[in-house]
């Protein structure tokens, strides 16, 4: 196939990319859009500061175009992200402790509702775990309400649209090391018991190479039955071509891996502004890196 998003589905996968509503009437990136991807992310519209301004008064219009542009071109959608210690609005960061456990439950529940149905994948809790070699919780508002704050959301993420995968999503678990083996340990935990997840994002944000056990870290995951997800693929540095190989024949080598999703079209677009980690030059043009990707796919 001659595109992302029909060669990744020969195998049954998606290829995705995350999208910006403020850039939806720039032709050159929708017509990208359009052409190679067959997931979106919004990349910052269905966060908490976007969805939910004040206490209780929730604002979709970005997260919604960015939906009706992708279902209405026969694209699907990955939710993100319902908590995250980052991009909190104002109100919430006066709160701690039952108030602030009960605004967070509450927004997963509205956030969940307003798009049941219509959401592949949700990524209900970003970057809980603490970098380093602790391999435990990150210290945030929310983890001081709790360590059971994490299952308590995806319990109100699951009654609130029964049909949305349920994702943990995160940042350096992309190798074998503590964090990701935190992670590993929460998500058997919640198999065990009964606690609602689906899937694992890894976020994938490299520099110059990808972890050597990337494939082997993606597999011991899917082998606790969730499926796996490469969620925010982005890599600098001279063998970035080379290394978004890799990191293809990776999913494609791990039955449960279901897609990958790029952090923005063109380098352009990226949040690593000077990087250039992305699959598209400044004027939409493919870069090797996407020659890449295509031939492994
Ligand atoms: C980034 C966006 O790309 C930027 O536009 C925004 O200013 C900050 O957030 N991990 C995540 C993403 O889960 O939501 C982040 O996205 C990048 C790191």
């Amino acid at each position: 196939a001659t595109t992302l998003g029909a060669s990744a589905a020969q195998t049954g996968r998606y290829f995705g990319t995350a999208v910006s509503a403020g850039k939806l009437g720039d032709a050159t990136y929708v017509g990208i859009l359009n052409r190679e991807f067959t997931m979106v992310t919004p990349e910052n519209e269905m966060k908490w500061d976007a969805t939910e301004p004040s206490q209780n008064q929730f604002s979709y219009s970005g997260g919604d175009r960015i939906l009706n542009q992708a279902v209405s071109t026969g694209k699907r959608v990955r939710g993100h992200a319902l908590l995250w210690h980052q991009q909190q609005p104002g109100w919430v960061q006066g709160l701690s402790g039952s108030a602030l456990r009960q605004a967070a439950i509450n927004h997963v529940t509205q956030v969940a509702t307003h798009y049941r149905g219509q959401i592949y994948a949700w990524d209900v809790v970003n970057e809980a775990f603490a970098d380093g070699g602790s391999g435990g919780r990150r210290d945030s508002d929310l983890q001081r309400t709790g360590d059971d704050w994490i299952e308590a959301a995806f319990r109100a993420a699951r009654a609130a649209d029964p049909g949305a995968k349920l994702c943990y999503n995160d940042y350096n678990t992309d190798g074998v090391n503590a964090k990701s083996t935190g992670v590993y340990t929460m998500v058997r935990d919640f198999k065990a018991r009964g606690v609602p997840i689906d899937c694992v994002g890894f976020q994938s944000h490299l520099s110059g190479s990808a972890p050597s056990d990337y494939q082997a870290n993606l597999q011991r995951f899917a082998d606790l039955g969730v499926e796996v997800q490469i969620t925010e693929l982005d890599i600098s540095g001279s063998n970035q071509a080379a290394v978004y190989g890799t990191v293809t024949r990776a999913c494609l080598a791990v039955a449960r891996c279901a897609g990958i999703t790029v952090w923005g079209i063109r380098d352009s677009d990226s949040w690593r502004t000077g990087e250039n980690p992305l699959l598209f030059d400044a004027n939409g043009d493919k870069k090797p890196a996407y020659t890449s990707v295509l031939d492994a796919l």
